[in-house]
């Protein structure tokens, strides 16, 4: 198991990086224009097309199952859900791309934000891409495990067999949603300052979805590294790239912090 932060511009960084290298990608890029007194952003109008240039650097250091996914969320303007985040899956779609699903992490206890005279939102998008509709994915290592039920089948038994196989055997299919506090993880260190991580099992979560035991993950957009301490409690190799040296070097202490965890526990 390995771990890098590497500094610099996201796709000036991918481009030095061989290709077909890396399993999965599992990322939360700056959202558009929300984050501007800290680490800047994209306005929303060029999201699309900037989201399509980084991914397609990214899809050249993915191997052929390989797949992202991106953690966004749209903002309420002016009483309505902006339009961002629709239209960037639809340039990533028009791009070539084959987006398996919508993933969804439910932020248990999480502040929730938009429209202060509505339901406010507790609940973000994961948007899963790949470079065809088969990518890689385990749906049992999760280990959230249910039963399928409540299927008809068709009349020749045929549709029926599967599924009759499927609960005979135990398999069954982790669900889509995933319910994850944003509260700061237990066993993390006290030192992150970064302002918008997401917990780090979150990424564990997808990252046993879609990457293969002892793989190697990249996240683009680095920040605090959370994915980084996903992948090293759970020996994938992790690539994190960040703009920003202070989170990257924040990032570097973290990473080794968990490494060391990591070896007290396994010794
Ligand atoms: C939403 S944060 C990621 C947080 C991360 N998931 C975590 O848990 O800490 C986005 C990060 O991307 C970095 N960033 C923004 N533009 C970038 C670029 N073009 N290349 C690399 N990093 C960039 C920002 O500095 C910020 O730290």
């Amino acid at each position: 198991m390995s771990w890098s932060i590497l500094e610099g511009d996201c796709i000036d960084v991918m481009r030095t990086l061989p290709a077909e290298s890396v399993d999965a990608i599992i990322t939360s890029p700056p959202y558009a224009m929300q984050r501007k007194a800290t680490y800047g952003g994209v306005p929303e109008s060029e999201y699309p097309a900037w989201t399509v240039a980084w991914m397609t650097e990214a899809r050249r250091l993915l191997k052929p199952d390989g797949s992202v996914v991106i953690n966004i969320r749209p903002h309420v303007r002016n009483g309505q859900i902006s339009d961002y985040t629709l239209r960037t899956r639809l340039a990533v779609r028009e791009a070539g791309w084959a987006e398996a699903e919508e993933l969804i992490w439910d932020k248990k206890g999480g502040a929730p934000v938009g429209h202060v005279g509505r339901p406010r939102r507790s609940w973000e998008s994961l948007h899963w891409f790949a470079k065809h509709g088969r990518p890689h994915c385990a749906p049992k290592a999760g280990g959230r495990v249910g039963r399928i039920g409540g299927l008809q089948g068709r009349t020749d038994g045929s549709h029926i067999h599967g599924i009759q196989a499927a609960v005979t055997d135990g398999v069954a299919r982790v669900a889509d949603i995933v319910a994850l506090s944003t509260r700061k993880n237990e066993n993390d260190t006290d030192t992150n300052r970064h302002p918008a991580p997401y917990p780090p099992a979150l990424a564990e979560w997808v990252g046993k979805l879609i990457c293969p035991q002892g793989g190697t993950i990249l996240d683009p957009f680095s920040g605090s590294a959370s994915t980084g301490v996903a992948c090293i409690r759970n020996g994938w190799d992790y690539i994190g790239i960040e703009a920003m040296p202070e989170y990257a070097e924040m990032s570097r202490k973290r990473l080794a912090h968990t490494e060391a965890e990591r070896t007290r526990h396994t010794a």
